[in-house]
C-alpha cells in the first residue's frame, strides 16, 4: 500500500483534512485502491507544539513516504515571529529538502464557472484548461554571485545571477515533453532569448529534445509576448515550459484568469519519489473552521497525486469529471457565485456522490 505524508497544516488546513480522508476512504471502496494518509505536523500549529515549522520527524517521514500531500501554512498568529520561526519557512525547507525541481501549475476553468474569469465570459466559454510548468531550483532565484556590494565611491551596487545548466533544462524540459504527449501534442517555451544568454542555451536544449518528439509541435514564445497572449487568447495554450522568474509571474497571471484561488491543484516533481501535491492557495484565515473553503483545489491535487505518483489516471479522470458534474448542478462554495451557495463538506459530498 502507498503511504502518503499527509500535512493539513493551519486555518482551512484544518477543514480540507476531513475532505481529503473521505476521498481516500471512497476511492477505497470504489477501486479497491488505497494509500495511508500518515498526519504530520508543520507550520504554526508544529511551531506551537515543537517550536519547529518542519520537525525533523516530519521531514524524516516524508523521504519514507511515496507522495507528501500539504494543504497550506500560516496564520496572523505567527506573522511577527522571526524569518526561522514562520510557517512558511518550514515549507520551503520541505521543498527545499525534497529537491523538487519541476512545479506543475494546471490552469483549469470549468465553462460552467466562466463568470468568475477576469477575462469576458466569451474569451473562456469553453472554460481553460492549460498547464505551465516553472523550473524550481535554478535562474535568478539562486545563482551565484548574489549581493549588495558597496563601490569605492560609496554608491551601491546589488547583483542576482541567472544562470542554467543544460542538465537542468533538459530532465526539465523532457518533463513538459512527456505531459504535451499525454494531452494535446502542442509544447510552448517561454523565454528571452532576443535579449538573455540564459534563453539561448534553454531554446538549443528544447530543440535538440524535440528532435525526440517528432509528434509534438514545439513553439517558442518570448516572455512578454507570452503575457500579452494568456490574456488575448490564453486558450492557445495547452502545456507552457518556463525558467523560475517567469513561471512565477505567469503562473499568478494564469491564476487570475481562473478567479478562485480555491480552484488552482499543484504538483511538484523532481528525479525521485516522494512529489509534493498542494493546492495553490494559502490558510485562508478569514474563512478557517467556518465550513467555507472551496475543496476543489485539494481534490485536483489528489488527482494529480493519483495520476503522477501512483499511476491512476482512471481515477484521476473520474475524480475531475466529478467535480464538473457537480458544477453542472449549479451548486458550489461562495467563492464560485454560484446560483445555489452550500458548505466545504455538502460540496464535497456532492461530489462523491458524483463519482
Ligand atoms: P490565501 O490563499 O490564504 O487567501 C487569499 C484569498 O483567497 C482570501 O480571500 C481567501 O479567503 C481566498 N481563498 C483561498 N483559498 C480558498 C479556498 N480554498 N476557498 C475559498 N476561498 C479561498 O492567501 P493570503 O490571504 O495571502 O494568506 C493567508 C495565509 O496563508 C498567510 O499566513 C500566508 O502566509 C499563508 N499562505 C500559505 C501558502 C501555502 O501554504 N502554500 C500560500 C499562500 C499563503
Ligand atoms: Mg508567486
Amino acid at each position: 500500500m502507498y503511504k502518503v505524508a499527509f500535512l493539513p497544516g493551519d486555518g482551512i488546513g484544518q477543514d480540507l483534512k476531513e475532505v481529503v480522508k473521505l476521498f481516500r476512504d471512497k476511492i477505497e471502496e470504489k477501486y479497491g485502491f488505497s494509500f495511508e494518509l500518515n498526519e504530520l505536523p508543520i507550520g504554526g500549529k508544529a511551531i506551537d507544539s515543537f517550536g519547529d515549522p518542519l520537525p525533523p520527524d516530519t521531514l524524516k517521514e516524508c523521504k519514507k513516504s511515496d507522495a507528501v500531500f500539504l494543504i497550506a501554512v500560516g496564520g496572523p498568529k505567527w506573522d511577527n515571529n522571526p524569518p526561522n520561526l514562520r510557517p512558511e519557512a518550514g515549507l520551503l525547507k520541505l521543498r527545499k529538502s525534497l529537491n523538487v525541481f519541476c512545479n506543475i501549475r494546471p490552469i483549469k476553468l470549468s465553462k460552467h464557472l466562466t463568470h468568475l474569469s477576469c477575462l469576458k465570459c466569451e474569451t473562456v466559454d469553453k472554460g481553460l484548461d492549460i498547464i505551465i510548468l516553472r523550473e524550481l531550483t535554478e535562474g535568478l532565484y539562486f545563482g551565484e554571485p548574489r549581493g549588495i556590494y558597496t563601490q569605492p565611491d560609496g554608491s551601491k551596487v546589488a547583483i542576482n545571477t541567472m544562470s542554467y545548466s543544460s542538465t537542468t533544462i533538459e530532465k526539465f524540459a523532457k518533463i513538459g515533453f512527456d505531459l504535451a504527449m499525454s494531452r494535446k501534442k502542442s509544447l510552448t517555451s517561454v523565454d528571452k532569448a532576443n535579449v538573455l544568454e540564459n534563453s539561448r542555451l534553454w531554446r538549443e536544449v528544447v530543440e535538440n529534445l524535440s528532435k525526440s518528439y517528432p509528434e509534438v509541435k514545439l513553439d517558442h514564445l518570448y516572455v512578454d509576448n507570452a503575457a500579452l497572449q494568456m490574456i488575448y487568447n490564453p486558450n492557445q495554450f495547452d502545456v507552457i515550459i518556463t525558467e523560475n522568474l517567469f513561471g512565477d509571474i505567469l503562473s499568478d497571471e494564469a491564476a487570475a484568469l481562473v478567479g478562485s484561488l480555491g480552484l488552482l491543484p499543484s504538483a511538484s516533481i523532481g528525479d525521485n519519489k516522494p512529489f509534493l501535491y498542494e493546492p495553490v492557495h494559502g490558510s485562508a484565515p478569514s474563512i478557517a473552521g467556518k465550513n467555507m473553503a472551496n475543496p476543489i483545489a485539494t481534490i485536483f491535487s489528489i488527482a494529480l497525486m493519483l495520476r503522477l505518483s501512483f499511476e491512476r489516471n482512471d481515477i484521476a479522470f473520474d475524480l475531475e469529471n466529478a467535480v464538473e458534474k457537480t458544477l453542472e448542478m449549479g451548486i458550489g462554495t461562495a467563492d464560485l457565485k454560484m446560483k445555489n451557495t452550500i458548505g466545504t463538506r455538502e460540496f464535497a459530498n456532492e461530489v462523491l456522490k458524483n463519482l
